[in-house]
């Protein structure tokens, strides 16, 4: 079977996967957001009925583990997340039908439903396994409270997925030699029942789905592995309170992998419950006849091509059409990273004053979705630069500069054979954009036809023409800038919207219909404005200043941080490319230091206090090591410090310059033989 075309007769939903309440959104996250924005919005201009729908995911280890470094209930830290994000997305105009959460009575009860009708169809079934656990505490450490080796591919692993490695999801108790986050030791095992999911009964259901489902090449591809091999039955309780409880067993949550996609039908549920069922009907949309296409990172294929649609089948209801799963964003050509601060937050974005819609141009069209994307504020500024001041702005600005004022709007006329044939061709491009799940192709129809107004205008030169041909290319040109408005709205909607106005069109640009590019504009508007601002070099130079210091700032506090959690999705360190000269090295003053005292600071998890003799002086330094080494064996050893670095304050304590260590273990560097302290290295 394969699918009809888009625009179909049936409702369609798009989500998007749901932020973990744990944390700030970073402009990373926002590839899921903007992408699943703009494909709604383009799926609405062909004229099919959408929900778009999304929530935030409030259970898990994710954020208990960071409710806990921080000392307050995971309830009141996800609530506190959530309704920051809620207030965010709208921002970056990622407009939501309905934006829930993973705690409300809605998906509490429907998950529940879901789990008796797999439990009374006979998909579930007990068995005892090995957890995790920590002796100290005298609790059990599931997902996120260990960290330990994938036993597939041998590197670091969180929990239950194999986040710096292969990607994949891990079981309860196949994470080898687990460390507890809590204590820091070795994690013991104990055996515990669990509920398992028959995954097994799903294997041929799910070797059809994957052969029907539509979506990115990368989401189609990777789960044949996992399918055509032999699927693994899948444990779906935890031992642990923040959670929703497993109907009837109530000493146990259910995995947050659960709830999570459900969410996906409670917000629809209650997007229907506010504006009628005649307007959304949920059920119809998820158990009969839906278009249902999830949009996420390539990170959670898995969870969304074999468990949820193993899920939807055993209580029947409709399969997902699609997947989407976009491409990473790096910063600077190496992963975000929470910890490290590595990252370009949403809302120093925003504060900086950016347009949303500049953002939202670069991240869906600078690559295809799935591929992974890279941000750094030069290549920003030379796209908006080049593609949305030079190209698209450029266009749109003359072209209605020159029918206000020698029109006072838009000339009298048809637009000409040329022009039409080719606004054809870009709403030609913008349909296939959507039926190929190409959120890029879509965006480009826009400015590539801008591109071809600025050759149009160029090859026409009107301001040498006398009416009435002058009048005929300008009323072309009118035409073209309605079209763009009309095809950008999906990428750029606050640009096409204020676009719109400017050619005193009625209603608003979000509404109309892609036909809508072919429509005569109205005869009067007035003097246009630059839609975009150009960003200059200082601008860029200041920019880059800043994220390094922030990147900086945190290398020294690292360990500190109270979201720990490494947003892993870090690929192994490259080599740098960039080489420095020697002078810059030369500006590093890089000593021999002795430890003449350590000792815990107070509050802070992670940090020291070190006495260092430099020789010359000796410095306070605040350093991450104080759960890596044994404070008191340390006095008396040699030490590699960054004497020059700024003074900064951590947890009260001043830091005047940076012990030098290698790795996440915070192994210290130390000398061969015993330069004294105080030695420079060179
Ligand atoms: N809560 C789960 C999803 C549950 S869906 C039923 C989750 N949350 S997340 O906060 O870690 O990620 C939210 C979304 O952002 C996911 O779609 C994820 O793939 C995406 N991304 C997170 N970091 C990203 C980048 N650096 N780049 C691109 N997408 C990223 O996973
Ligand atoms: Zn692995």
């Amino acid at each position: 079977m394969s699918h009809e075309e888009f625009p179909t007769e049936n409702p369609a939903v798009v989500t998007c996967g749901l932020p973990y309440a744990n944390g700030d959104l970073h402009v990373g996250h926002l590839r899921t957001y903007v992408g699943g924005d703009a494909f709604t919005r383009a799926l609405r201009k062909l004229g099919q009925r959408t929900a778009f729908v999304s929530g935030s995911d409030m259970h898990g280890t994710p954020v208990a583990v960071n409710a806990w470094e921080e000392g307050v209930t995971p309830e009141e830290f996800a609530l506190r997340h959530h309704e920051k994000y809620e207030e965010t997305f709208p921002k970056f105009d990622i407009e939501f039908d309905h934006y829930g959460h993973t705690a409300e009575d809605t998906n509490v009860e429907l998950t529940q439903r879901f789990v008796r009708e797999l439990d009374e169809k006979g998909y579930v079934y007990e068995r005892e396994i090995e957890v995790a656990w920590d002796p100290e505490e005298g609790q059990a450490l599931p997902d996120r409270y260990v960290e330990g080796t994938c036993p597939y591919c041998g590197e670091h692993a969180r929990g239950d997925e194999c986040d710096e490695g292969c990607g994949r999801h891990l079981e309860p108790g196949e994470i080898e030699d687990p460390t507890s986050v809590i204590t820091g030791n070795p994690a013991e095992y104990r055996t515990r029942e669990h509920k398992f999911l028959r995954l097994s009964e799903f294997q041929d259901y799910l070797g059809e789905f994957i052969d029907r489902m539509e979506g990115t090449a990368n989401a189609k591809n990777q789960p044949r592995e996992w399918i055509e091999g032999e699927l693994q039955d899948w444990c779906i309780t935890r031992d642990m309170d923040w959670g929703i409880d497993y109907p009837g067993a109530e000493d146990l949550v259910l995995y947050v992998w659960v709830d999570a996609p459900i969410e996906y039908v409670s917000s629809t549920k209650q997007y229907t419950e506010r504006v009628g069922s005649e307007t959304f009907d949920w059920e119809q949309a998820w158990q009969e006849s839906g278009e249902l296409v999830h949009v996420i990172g390539r990170d959670i294929i898995q969870h969304h091509t074999v468990f949820w649609p193993a899920m939807l089948r055993g209580v029947e209801y409709q399969e997902p059409r699609s997947v989407m799963a976009s491409g990473f964003v790096n910063l600077d050509g190496k992963g975000f990273s929470t910890s490290r601060n590595r990252a370009v937050w949403v809302d120093d974005y925003l504060d900086e004053g950016f347009d949303p819609d500049l953002y939202r141009y670069y991240i869906t069209t600078g690559t295809g979705f799935q591929q992974d994307i890279d941000f750094s504020w030069e290549k920003f500024a030379e796209r908006v630069n080049g593609e949305l001041v030079g190209t698209l702005g450029n266009f749109l600005y003359r072209s209605l500069l020159f029918a206000h004022r020698n029109y006072g709007g838009t000339p009298e006329g048809e637009v000409s054979e040329e022009v039409r044939e080719r606004i054809e061709g870009a709403m030609d491009e913008f349909r296939e954009g959507v039926n190929d799940y190409s959120v890029r192709a879509v965006g480009q129809s826009a400015v590539k036809l801008a591109g071809f107004g600025n050759e149009y205008i160029q090859r026409h030169e009107p301001w040498n023409a006398e009416d009435p041909e002058r009048a005929a290319v300008i009323r072309d040109c009118v035409q073209l800038s309605k079209a763009v408005a009309v095809l950008a709205e999906p990428i750029m909607p606050g640009m096409a919207e204020r676009l719109w106005d400017q050619l005193d069109e009625k209603g608003s640009v979000h509404e109309t219909a892609l036909d809508g590019a072919l429509d005569a504009p109205p005869t009067e508007f007035d003097a246009p404005d630059e839609p975009f601002e150009h960003i200059d070099e200082e601008r860029v130079a200041e920019l880059n200043e800043k994220l390094e210091a922030q990147i900086a700032a945190a290398g020294e506090s690292e360990a500190t941080d109270a979201d720990g959690s490494e947003d892993a999705r870090t690929d192994s360190e490259a080599l740098a490319d960039e080489r420095i000269g020697f002078e810059a090295f030369q500006d590093l003053d890089v000593r021999v230091g002795e430890v003449v005292s350590a000792e815990g600071i107070d509050g802070a998890d992670d940090l020291a206090r070190l006495e260092v003799d430099l020789g010359l002086e000796t410095r306070q330094i605040v350093a991450g090591i104080k759960q890596l080494h044994d404070l008191d064996g340390l006095a008396g050893e040699r030490v590699v410090v960054l004497a020059n670095i700024e003074r900064t304050e951590l947890f009260g304590v001043e830091s005047n310059g940076m012990v030098l260590a290698a790795g996440d273990e915070a192994d210290l560097l130390t000398t061969h033989s015993d330069s004294p302290p105080g030695t420079k290295i060179r």
